[in-house]
């Protein structure tokens, strides 16, 4: 009998964690809701001691997403734990995570104490904590490289205080799964009290076996794994979350464990965390990667042809891939448009619709074909959490082996048009200078990264970018048919967020609002 395993999804902490990877409170909002409509179990929204748009992103999204238990981060000090309890005050269900190191690396160089004074501080946490929420987790950091017979000292004394989660890290990615489940099966023999709490699986991927461990704590008795959407986190990354879900759905008999989550919105969780930060898997990532379900060789397409489970261990449709088809023309109008967003499982809000469709019938007029990658394209090109107050209005670009130069016109907070002419490398860096001088402000562009939406020549190029300006890193996206004009848009689309987000600082009483890195 399979039996139930929390999952718990640390994207919004762990994940945002590494760099390239920062969100805004708001793009963090809009992620959590995607996490509630996947249905994960736990949310960890958070560390609210490390910044205050950290504390106001776990405050935003514990009043918000209602459905999930909502966790936040907390190291074991009074003041992070009071953080963590004051940002899940709104939250329905909330649930404080303290950590502490436990191995002796960390104790000796890190934190310069002793196993005794670890073993108070650990304690003196999960006690405080109960304070605020009976549900708490406590994580032992470097679990996997702790003496195991103090980590379980540790964790039969986080029990005795009250956590009812106790989750044993792979924090640098070490353990191997066998020996990663001797560590569950140990702790869950000799601990009293054990048998009373969910033992929690949290592996990094240091080694690429993050998912192969936390499959092994699962047989070991895990009722908790901590993963990422796309396995992004710290270093190599944490274990990822489609992957653990779709080993229980393919292998049901082996796997041997249920969870709550619903496959069907995996490639959406994906393609929206992708689009927020900027940063896409690689095309041959499991599930979600751009190949995950193209067959190239002749004879293996011939097979799925014939019968999809000849080289296919899963239908793309399971995991919410959509199909590459025809669905709209130039001729289509916005009752066509508007049916097919909801078919695929987006209801748009008043003035979106307005706006995509005049994005779709450009595109339609420059590009033969609209599959439904494209209309997605146009739903995430520039997000539109920030109103426009930057358009691009006219662009003109020369390219060639002597370098690039560029003609931009735009609208902004002023009257009327601007225009600016530069000279680049290339046609992009020649554009994102002309934008500058439009501006009026040094903007520095990094991560960008150009994706085809589509196959063809005249496919869509959709553009993610990080760009720095006034001190605040924001990511922008954009997509169009020429890829220099995507880049233009994904650069107007990041400085309408800066400008925006000026606006909410200038708003604030309290304007320590910490946008990105
Ligand atoms: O990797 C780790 O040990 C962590 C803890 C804070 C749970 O992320
Ligand atoms: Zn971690």
């Amino acid at each position: 009998m399979a039996r139930d395993v929390v999952i718990f999804d640390t994207t919004l902490r762990d994940g945002e964690q590494a760099p390239g990877n920062t969100m805004t409170p708001e793009e963090k909002l809009q992620v959590a809701r995607q996490l509630d409509a996947l249905s994960v179990d736990v949310i960890e929204a958070g560390f609210p001691a490390a910044s205050a748009g950290d504390y106001r992103g776990v405050q935003e999204i514990a009043a918000q997403v209602r459905r999930p238990v909502l966790a936040a981060l907390a190291r074991c000090t009074d003041k992070d734990i009071d953080l963590a309890g004051e940002a899940l005050r709104p939250a329905a269900r909330g649930r404080i995570h303290v950590f502490i190191s436990t191995s002796d690396i960390h104790l000796q160089y890190k934190l310069k104490i002793g196993r005794d004074d670890c073993l108070e501080l650990a304690r003196a946490a999960v006690r405080r904590a109960r304070r605020y929420t009976d549900d708490v987790e406590f994580s032992a950091e470097d679990a996997s490289r702790t003496d195991l017979e103090y980590l379980c000292r540790v964790v039969e004394a986080a029990i005795e205080e009250g956590a009812t989660t106790v989750n044993l890290p792979d924090t640098v990615g070490f353990a191997l799964p066998a020996e990663y489940e001797q560590i569950f099966r140990a702790v869950r023999e000799r601990v009293p009290g054990a048998a009373g709490i969910t033992l929690s699986a949290h592996c990094h991927d240091d080694l690429g076996l993050a998912v192969a461990n936390s499959l092994a704590a699962i047989a070991a008795g895990a009722g908790q794994v901590e993963c990422t959407v796309n396995g992004i986190g710290e270093r190599a990354g944490n274990a990822a979350l489609e992957e653990i879900v779709m080993a229980s759905h393919v292998r049901p008999q082996v796997a041997a464990f249920r969870c709550n989550v619903e496959t069907r919105e995996l490639y959406r969780t994906s393609r929206l965390l992708s689009h927020v930060t900027g940063v896409f898997p690689q095309p041959n990532k499991a599930i979600v990667g751009r190949n995950a379900f193209a067959h190239e060789a002749g004879i293996h397409q011939h097979g799925v042809m014939q019968n999809g489970l000849t080289y296919e261990i899963m239908r793309p449709e399971t995991v919410g891939v959509p199909h590459s088809r025809l669905v709209l023309g130039k001729h289509s109008g916005r009752h066509a448009l508007e049916r097919r967003y909801h078919d695929l499982g987006y209801e748009l809000e008043e003035g979106a619709l307005e706006r995509l469709y005049h994005k779709f019938i450009a595109l339609a007029d420059k590009k033969r074909e609209i599959l439904d990658e494209d209309i997605l394209a146009l739903l995430h090109d520039g997000f539109q959490d920030a109103p426009e107050q930057f358009q691009l209005t006219h662009l003109r670009v020369v390219c060639g082996t002597v370098g690039g130069a560029a003609a931009v016109r735009m609208t902004g907070p002023w009257s009327g048009e601007r225009a600016a002419e530069a000279k680049g490398d290339g046609p992009i860096a020649a554009t994102f200078a002309a934008v500058s001088e439009i501006v009026g402000q040094p903007i520095e562009v990094g991560n960008l990264a150009v994706q085809s939406v589509t196959p063809g020549r005249d496919s869509l190029g959709q553009v993610s970018l990080q760009a720095r300006v006034n001190g605040k890193s924001l990511s922008g996206h954009g997509a169009s048919t020429d890829i220099v004009e995507a880049c233009a848009r994904a650069l107007v689309n990041a400085l309408n967020k800066a400008h925006f987000a000026e606006r909410l600082e200038a708003d604030s009483l309290n304007s320590v609002y910490l946008w990105g890195v």
